[in-house]
Formats: C-alpha cells, structure tokens, sequence
C-alpha cells in the first residue's frame, strides 16, 4: 500500500531532500554499498537485476506518474519479472509474475513475513495493532483467530447472514426508487453500496447502524457521514500521505511537523469516535441488550485486550469492509454496463437458475458466469494493485537470485494480472476466459486477495456480498452508461477505485 506513494512522493519529497544531500551523501554511500554487498551470498546466487537510476534517489523520481504499478509492470518487459529499485536509500524487489509471486508468498513465507511501514502507516495502525498490518507473530495469531471466529470466517459468515440480505433488499429498494428517474438524474452506485456496506459494518461490530453520536472527547456530536469520513475515508487517504523521511530513514531525526500533525490528527479524531461508539455499546450491555456482534465477542469471549487493541481491532473489518467490496462491484457494473452482450448472458443465467425468485446466497454457486464476472472484474481492476510490502527479514533466494534482508518486497498484483504468458489479450475484460475451468474458481487464481498464510480475511465475505449483489442488480435491471465516465484509476486513494462514480441509467425488468 504504501509504495502506491512513491509517485507523489517523487514529487513532494524532492526539495528537502535534495538540499540535505550534500551532507549525507556520504553517509549514504556507505549504507548502498554495505547493501548490495552485504547480508551473505554463501551459496554465491546472482543479485536481482537493477533498474538504473540516480545516486542517492534511486528509481523514486521516475516513480512519479502516480501509477507505479504501471511503470513496475513497464519496467518488468525491459528488465524481467523480478528486479530491484532503490527508492531513496531502501532496496526494493519488485514482483511481476505469478510464479515468483507464489514463491515469495508461499514458499519462502518464513523469510519475508513480516511489514515495513510507511511513517503514516505506523502511526495509523498504531504501530501495526491490526491483522493486515502486523508481522506475523503472537499477536497476529490472536487477532486473527478474533476475526475469523466472530467477524470473518465460516460460523461467524452465517451469523451475519441477515446483515449481508438487508444490504441487498436496501440496494434493491433504494435502486428502484431511481429507476423512473434514472434517464434524467443518473444512478450513482458507489454512493449507495459504500453506505449500505458501511451500514452492514457497523452491524457487524457494533450490532446495529448509527444515526449521530456524540463524541465527548471532541465536545460534539457527530453525523452518520461525518463518523464514515472519520472512520473510513480520512485513513484511507491518510495511509498514502507521503513522508519524505520514508524514503530517507537516517534523517529521520528531522522534523516533519506538518505531516506529522496532520496524521496524528486523523488518529486523534478516529480514536475519539471509536470509543465513543464503544462507550455506547457498553451502556447497552449494562441494560442488558445482547446484540450478538463482534464487540459483544470481543469483551466476553476473546482473550483480553487493551484499550487500543480493542479499539484497533474494532476499527479493522469497518474500514476492510467499506471500500474493497465496492471498488469491485463498480467496476464489475460499470464492465457490464459497457457489455450489453455480456451483460445480457449474465442476466439468462440468472433468470435461469432463479426464475422469478430473489438471487440467495446459496444459488452462487449455480452461477459460473456470476463468479466469472467476478473473478474477471478481480483480475482487470485489481482493487489493492500492490500487496502492502512485504519487508524480507533474513537472507532468501527468489527465482534463483539472492535477495538479502533489510530489502523490502513489492508484488505487483497488477502486473502478474497482466502477465502475458498467463492471460490471453490481458488488457480486455472478458468473463469468459474463466469459463473454461471445470472446478470451481481458486478464489486465489488472481492473485487480488493475496497468497499464502497472509491472504486476504476477508475475501469470502467479499465474494458473497459482490456477487449477490451483480447478481440482485443485474437480475432486477438493466444498466447502461449515462456517460462513459472512463477506466481511469483515482490515484489519491488507497484502493484503484474508478477516478469518477459510474454514472448508469437503469430500467426495470419486471
Ligand atoms: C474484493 C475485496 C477485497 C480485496 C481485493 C482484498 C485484498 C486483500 C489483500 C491484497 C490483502 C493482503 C494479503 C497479503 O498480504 O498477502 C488482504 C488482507 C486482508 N484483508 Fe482483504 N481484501 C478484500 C476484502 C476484505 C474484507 C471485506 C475484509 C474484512 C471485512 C478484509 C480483511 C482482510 C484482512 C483481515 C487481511 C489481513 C490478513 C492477514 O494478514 O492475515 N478484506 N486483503
């Protein structure tokens, strides 16, 4: 996640950076060298190739079109799917096919589990009390069996299986109250989904959705938007803020006040809106409601945690559940809409296994062209185009190169989904090529959830909402582009989400 900052950060970065040179380059040098000639080659392997850049700032300034994922996956037809970069003084491998990407996720795991973090990150995650972000150690271990037993994993799926059917009968009834309009006011999904996923959010952790509340370490009371700025997409934003001392480590002891406020900000008011909303699910269980959600889990069955880890832990699926899940599902409707052909394939599938009936969970999996819309969505629009770097603990061998520790790890997902070698004409989005599996999709055979013992939580869950929800809307209307709002990728988030909202035009099917 925070290598997507590189770009910005090429261009923020530059001035203070380049005025402190002269008095460290020294400095600098010696920490290059030691680095590429150090961390022990007892087997003699090859280094990864190097993309040439510049002394001292490495690759960083041609990093800074914003896209790096782009440029990584450029570079890997020049140099290979694996080579290295230097952004500032940290050596980066960069990843770029499937194979390798394996590799580095599943065989040499034990090498290259643990995170690096971005300054914003660090302060963020509260210095990586969460699943995602945390190394994989003890408390990984417990903060994970937390979420898999009450939030995320199969039992806990089916306790929150009325949460994820009032989302889709929202969305349906929300959606056909635009309909008639719909010509002349344009249906804007994105603002629907995130709310009711955001709504499905708070049900799960907190057990019921928020009008207002007040939050009384800020003296105020907050909206139901105001807490989702605060919640969601203030970090959001807040986890690609650039410091430059990220890329410069040994002037860490230079102030950076603004940026430093600015995040520790965002952690203030997320903090005070967190225990605000726990305080009020305590008063709850003091009058004796039990409404059965994660938090409820959390204080009476879980290990004990701290103060900020509950927090934390809290705080997690809210923000994991927000955005990801509509990332994919606007680009999935956008796609269809732009396919009327396709789309109307989907629709006889569905029209064929339910008939008049409602789309339910347990017809997904009658529906292979539903996962491969899916699948395919996955894989053409990535939603995390770069796994959160991975940072490489004790010397390790990738694709037959030595990779020594100290270096950070960057998988393009991106690039491994547009690897020739593997996916025919990578470029167009095409269901069908997922079609011709026999066995039901590896929810991993696009790499978009990650691999190995780190992969995505939450990606079951994700699955289900996205494809009952294509399905319900697919089933119910028929979509068109108001005006084609374009593939371009909004490159302030943390997520590829669209640069502007599909804007759609639907009609009933009756
Ligand atoms: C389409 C939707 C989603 C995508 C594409 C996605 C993608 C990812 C990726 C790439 C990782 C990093 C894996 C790695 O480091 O190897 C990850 C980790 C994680 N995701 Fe998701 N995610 C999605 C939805 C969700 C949802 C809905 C939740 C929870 C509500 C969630 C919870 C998590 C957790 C807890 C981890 C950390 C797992 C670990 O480190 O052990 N994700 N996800």
């Amino acid at each position: 996640m925070d290598v997507q900052t590189v770009g910005s950060a090429a261009a923020a970065f530059g001035g203070p950076a380049v005025a402190v040179a002269g008095g460290v380059s020294l400095l600098f040098l010696k920490s290059f060298l030691s680095h590429q000639g150090g961390g022990g080659n007892p087997n003699h392997l090859p280094f990864v190739p190097e993309v040439p850049g510049l002394p001292l700032l490495g690759n960083l300034l041609q990093l800074k079109e914003k896209k790096p994922y782009k440029t990584f996956t450029k570079w890997a037809e020049t140099y290979g799917p694996i080579y290295s970069i230097k952004t500032g003084a940290t050596s980066m491998v960069v990843i770029n096919s499937n194979d390798l990407a394996k590799e580095a996720l599943v065989t040499k795991f034990n090498s290259i589990s643990t995170r690096k973090l971005s300054k914003a990150l660090k302060i963020l995650t509260a210095d990586k009390t969460m699943v995602a972000m945390s190394d994989y150690d003890d408390y990984h271990k417990t903060v994970k069996r937390n979420i898999l037993t009450s939030f995320l994993g199969p039992t806990a799926l089916k306790k929150h299986r009325l949460h994820r059917d009032t989302l889709l009968e929202n969305l349906s009834n929300q959606l056909h109250d635009m309909a008639p309009n719909s010509a002349q006011e344009a249906v804007n999904l994105r603002k629907i989904f995130q709310s009711q996923l955001f709504t499905l959010a708070l049900k799960q952790t907190f057990g019921r959705d928020i009008e207002s509340i007040y939050v009384s370490d800020l003296g105020t009371t907050m909206t139901r938007d105001e807490v989702f700025q605060v919640l969601v997409l203030d970090p959001l934003m807040g986890a690609i803020e650039v410091d430059w001392r990220d890329f410069f480590p040994y002037l860490s002891w230079i102030p950076n006040t603004n940026f430093e406020t600015k995040i520790e900000q965002m952690y203030m008011r997320r903090e005070a809106v967190m225990k605000a909303l726990i305080q009020e699910h305590k008063k709850r269980i003091d009058s004796g409601e039990n409404l059965n959600s994660y938090i409820d889990y959390l204080l009476s069955e879980a290990q004990p945690l701290t103060e900020k880890q509950l927090i934390m832990s809290l705080w997690e699926p809210i923000i994991e559940s927000s955005d990801t899940t509509m990332v994919t599902t606007e680009w999935a409707m956008y796609e269809l809409a732009k396919n009327p052909k396709k789309q109307a394939r989907l629709y006889d599938e569905i029209q064929s296994v339910c008939g008049s009936e409602k789309i339910t969970e347990e017809k997904l999996c009658k529906m292979p062209y539903l996962a491969a819309v899916f699948h395919e969505t996955l894989r053409r629009h990535s939603p995390v185009s770069i796994i959160p770097l991975r940072y490489v603990h004790e010397n390790t061998e990738l694709g037959g190169y030595h990779v020594p520790s100290g270096t950070e790890l960057a998988i393009n997902i991106y690039g491994c989904n547009m690897e020739r070698e593997i996916w025919e004409d990578p470029e167009d989005w095409n269901p069908e090529r997922f079609l011709s599996e026999n066995e039901p999709i590896d929810l991993q055979r696009t790499l978009a959830f990650g691999g190995g013992k780190r992969v995505c939580a939450g990606a079951m869950q994700a699955m289900l909402i996205a494809c009952a929800s294509i399905g319900r809307m697919v089933h119910e209307f028929e979509w068109s582009l108001k005006d084609d709002t374009g593939e371009d990728i909004n490159t302030l988030g943390l997520t590829t989400q669209k640069l502007n909202p599909m804007l759609a035009v639907i009609k009933p099917r009756n």
